[in-house]
């Protein structure tokens, strides 16, 4: 069985997700997402509308999806890929060349970003109404 993680925040959740979700689970069988705890945003300075364990919960009733964990901190990774026996690391390609280091571990791929879709620009209009 082909194993698949990716990380992120899932604020506000929106179908740029759904589609890296969706495209991530196509490169394997099994797909693994660490949603970021707001304790580890609250360390990025980060702050969500929706708390860690409803963003956990959503992504979780995702179709593409089989197992969700928490990201608590940046150097977690190489644990999970080790622990969860993960062939395949996947993010958006806005992280381009920053995960490059997981190679010794595993595959690395970045897929492109659906494009004019983001949590920042959904906060950023709802403020303007
Ligand atoms: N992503 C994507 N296409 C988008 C938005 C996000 O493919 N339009 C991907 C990111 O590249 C990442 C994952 O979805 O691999 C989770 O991204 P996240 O940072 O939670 O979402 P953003 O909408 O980018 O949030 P923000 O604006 O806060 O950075």
């Amino acid at each position: 069985m082909k194993k698949v993680i990716t990380y992120g925040t899932f604020d506000l959740f929106h179908v740029g997700h759904l589609n890296i979700l969706k495209r991530a689970k196509a490169l394997g069988d099994y797909l693994v997402v660490a949603v970021s705890s707001d304790a580890f945003n609250a360390i990025k300075g980060k702050k969500c509308a929706i708390p860690d364990t409803e963003r956990m919960q959503i992504v979780e009733a995702i179709k593409y999806v089989d197992e969700v964990i928490p990201e608590n901190s940046w150097d977690q990774k190489i644990d999970d890929i080790k622990n969860h026996d993960i062939d395949v690391f996947v993010m958006g390609d806005d992280w381009t060349g920053k995960f490059d280091y997981l190679n010794d571990y595993c595959e690395v791929v970045y897929l492109p970003r659906t494009p004019d879709i983001s949590t920042t620009q959904i906060k950023h209009e709802l403020k303007l109404k």
